[in-house]
């Protein structure tokens, strides 16, 4: 709630301006700590206001200014108003700063900032997020990672904000490499291979099928056939391909474990066969579908014959194509859990896909085809790991799990650990999501190893090492201090400025909230690492008056506790020892 002090603001301000105070909270915002001086703690942009009330003959922003702060008084809350550049600036009483917002760190625990007043009066919404969706067999690269990376932030942010979220994977689990999968398994496949590392060795049927199909006419046509069986039914294609994605899931699960996410529903393509043959004669029956000479069908979206604008729904053969089954699948979704919001997270590669599948949606009468929402990411170059380009999601958690313990057994302060290997994994996954989510999604990357693990500077790296040692603060001073503490004694500039930032976080999950950019709340938990070295560095703990201690105590324990909730919201389980 920004500890209801915007509240406190607006209702002031309220009475002034003859506005309702509801009004008025968004246009109040916590300053950004400024490392030249002391700020203020609030503004009120006098633009903002102005825009509120449709005034568009803007008389002179700085004179407006000037007389709203006028008509202001101090109170309580506010101890000093002044005026900037369009704004009207309030500094909150310190002691009252002080307390209230290590209070409510405290209080609200991992909903700090959640409960502010600037998310009040949202209502719950159900939401569904389909993310990760690799594909079966095929290679898992580097954009079903970002996807599922991605998807698993949005997803926590939604929840965290007290939505009822649906995570959704949805597999690639259906098509022609089925067909190619079947042919090449009865060829050169092995059941123990399958049953102990079945990603690996479907990936590896696959690739040698494919070059086997590409020479001899005889595999290619058996493949076709396999599948065709698939499509029509047959028992025993059937109960072969369900065995390749019972296992492929399973070792799946086991993967996205180790990276903190889980999926409520594994769905995929196959689900659609049938219910894509429904959509099909629904195009038809509103007239929407037009056949071609191919023999293919074709939805036409401009209405004119533009090319860009046709979409093929339909082989000659009569079986649906990735668009058709996206349609059968949202309906889907639709009738079974009503959502508010649907999101889908891929790369910006199928931008137009889903624009073409909202769009059919439109047109064939759905209106809830608006809640539907495609959040695009960009291209990242040049992951690599040391069996070469990333094929399997493994390989790169056991590349993030080797690099960093290298790096840690290199690094002195690096202290005996219990488990190492689980350390190393989680530090070099908060170093990869930082790294990954600290510009804008759409945004394509080079991706450097060298630049993910860096321990100083902005990376996931500082950010675990600075949560690790205020944990070690608190297990080293935490019972002897906490209880006698005076928070009179936090007026250092170095205190202040965190305080003023804690301030800050329900602003900065507002904002991601709003374009579901995690870059936002990267940026916040690397400001507040970085006053926290500083304050670390001058605010000592030993050796100092005990009200001194403790209040200090209890700052860094605030501070740990903003950091892990946006760390944990991000993906990023926090490390107490490193
Ligand atoms: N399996 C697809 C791919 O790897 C991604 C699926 C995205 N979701 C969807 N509903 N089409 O490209």
């Amino acid at each position: 709630m920004a500890c209801g002090f915007r509240r406190s603001i607006a209702s002031q301000l309220s009475r002034v301006l003859d506005l309702p105070p509801e009004n008025l909270i968004k246009s109040i915002s916590a300053v950004p700590i400024s490392r030249k001086e002391e700020v203020a703690d609030f503004q009120l942009s006098v633009d903002s206001l102005l825009e509120n009330n449709n005034d568009h003959s803007r008389p002179d922003i700085q004179i407006q200014a000037m007389r709203l702060a006028e008509k202001l008084k101090c109170d309580t809350v506010v101890s000093e108003i002044s005026t900037g550049q369009g704004t009207v600036n309030f500094k909150i009483n310190r002691e009252l700063l002080t307390k209230t917002v290590l209070q409510q760190v405290i209080e609200d625990g991992s909903k700090y900032g959640l409960k502010s007043e600037l998310f009040s009066g949202l209502p719950p919404k159900r939401i569904v997020v389909e993310f990760s969706s690799p594909n079966v067999a095929k290679k898992f690269h580097v954009g079903h990672l970002r996807s599922t990376i991605i998807g698993n932030f949005i997803a926590n942010l939604k929840e965290a904000l007290g939505h009822q979220v649906t995570r959704i994977n949805y597999l690639g689990d259906w098509g022609l490499q089925f067909g190619l999968l079947g042919t090449g398994f009865q060829l050169f496949g092995y059941e123990e291979k399958l049953q102990s590392s079945p990603l690996q060795h479907l990936f590896e049927v696959y690739v040698q099928v494919n070059k086997e199909a590409a020479d001899d006419k005889n595999v290619a046509q058996s493949a076709h056939e396999f599948f065709q069986r698939l499509e029509l039914g047959d028992m025993q294609a059937l109960a072969l391909w369900q065995k390749f994605r019972d296992l492929s899931i399973e070792e799946y699960m086991r993967i996205y474990k180790r990276l903190g996410v889980h999926f409520d529903e594994y769905s995929g393509e196959s689900f659609y066969r049938e219910k894509s043959q429904e959509v099909l004669k629904l195009l038809d029956s509103k007239g929407l579908l037009q056949k071609t000479l191919k023999g293919t069908a074709v939805v036409d979206l401009s209405g004119n014959g533009d090319p860009s604008s046709i979409c093929t729904v339909m082989r000659s053969d009569g079986t649906s194509l990735y668009a058709t089954r996206d349609l059968a699948a949202a309906i889907d979704r639709m009738e079974k859990y009503n959502f508010d919001k649907m999101i889908y997270v891929t790369d910006k590669g199928q931008k137009k896909h889903f624009q073409q599948v909202f769009q059919m949606l439109q047109i064939m009468g759905y209106d809830w085809a608006e809640r539907c929402q495609h959040v695009p990411f960009g291209v990242v170059q040049g992951m690599k790991t040391r069996r070469g380009d990333v094929t399997f999601l493994e390989d790169v958690l056991n590349e993030i799990r080797l690099r960093m313990l290298q790096n840690m057994a290199s690094i002195k302060t690096t202290k005996e650990l219990e488990n190492p290997q689980e350390t190393a994994e989680q530090v070099g996954l908060a170093a990869l999501i930082i790294q990954d989510f600290r510009g804008f999604l759409l945004s394509d990357y080079q991706f450097s190893w060298d630049r993910v693990f860096q321990s100083r500077g902005d990376t996931g790296v500082f950010l675990q090492y600075t949560h690790a040692r205020l944990h070690s603060l608190e297990e080293t001073f935490g019972c002897g201090y906490l209880n006698d503490f005076n928070i009179a004694c936090l007026q250092e500039p170095q205190s202040v400025s965190i305080l003023q930032h804690l301030l800050r976080f329900d602003e900065v999950l507002y904002r991601s909230s709003q374009d579901l950019q995690p870059r936002h709340i990267v940026s916040y938990l690397l400001t507040l690492s970085h006053l926290a070295a500083v304050a670390h560095r001058t605010l000592h703990i030993r050796n100092s008056p005990p009200e001194v201690a403790g209040a200090r105590l209890h700052l860094f324990r605030a501070v740990r506790s903003v950091l892990a909730n946006g760390m944990k919201l991000l993906g990023i389980t926090p490390v107490c020892r490193m």
